[in-house]
């Protein structure tokens, strides 16, 4: 569903990944781990088509990033959900409108975004926030509205990246159960994060990065 073909980054003549190959398939919950600046947030904004490679080719369900149209980008992102590590919320609109903001900008039917939108914050826990404000809200709670966002276009991958950065340990782990819950209805999860004890506990396939390679380990 995902793949990398020897792909190559730099910045500025500094390589970050070089000749990265990686196949993710539907359903895999991928734990992305690496010292800080190894290129993590890379790789997703590859997968993201938000960075084309300077070598190789990243290929997500059927577009390819050598040949795909700059308005062929919209549409393979409406199906890729994203938790960034600077997630910020609508600060001037409710729970409700933060989720449906991004239906909105899709075409989606008013009375369809409305039953998606309950849905996805009855998953995340938050129906009875629905009208709340982001400021009146906690830092886990705001991190899984974030997540219904991410959830509410039924991507069939989500990358999150670092995204229990800011939480204390017990809520990091009521964010990894969300992930693993999302993950258990199909969508495939790329984990990004320098938690190793949530690794431990996700139990999927964990990839590292070192030194401009990516390899598949056993644990950590
Ligand atoms: N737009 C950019 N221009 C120049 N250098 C960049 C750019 N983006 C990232 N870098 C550099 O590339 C390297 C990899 O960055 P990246 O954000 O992928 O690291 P990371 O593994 O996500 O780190 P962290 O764990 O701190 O989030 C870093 O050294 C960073 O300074
Ligand atoms: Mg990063």
């Amino acid at each position: 569903m995902i793949h990398f073909e020897n792909v190559f980054v730099a910045y500025n003549s500094q390589p970050i990944l070089t000749n990265v190959s990686l196949e993710i398939k539907p359903g895999d919950f991928v734990s992305l781990v690496g010292e800080s600046g190894v290129g993590k947030t890379t790789l997703l904004k590859l997968i993201y088509f938000d960075l084309p490679p300077d070598e190789g080719n990243v290929s997500i369900a059927g577009f390819t990033s050598s040949t795909i149209k700059k308005k062929e980008i919209p549409k393979i992102r409406r199906q890729i959900g994203v938790v960034f590590q600077d997630y910020k919320l609508l600060d001037d609109k409710n729970v409700y409108d933060n989720v449906a903001f991004a239906l909105h900008v899709t075409g989606v039917k008013r009375n369809e975004i409305g039953k998606r939108v309950l849905r996805v914050l009855a998953d995340v826990g938050l129906s009875h926030k629905r009208d709340s404000m982001p400021e009146e809200l906690s830092g886990g709670e705001q991190q899984r509205v974030v997540f219904a966002r991410a959830m509410v276009n039924d991507p069939i991958v989500l990358l999150a990246d670092e995204p229990t950065g800011n939480l204390d340990p017990a809520t990091a782990l009521d964010i990894l159960q969300l992930m693993k819950t999302i993950n258990s209805r199909g969508t495939a999860v790329i984990l990004s994060t320098h938690n190793y004890e949530l690794v431990r506990k996700a139990g999927g396939r964990i990839i590292q990065i070192k030194d401009g390679k990516v390899s598949e380990i056993e644990s950590i």
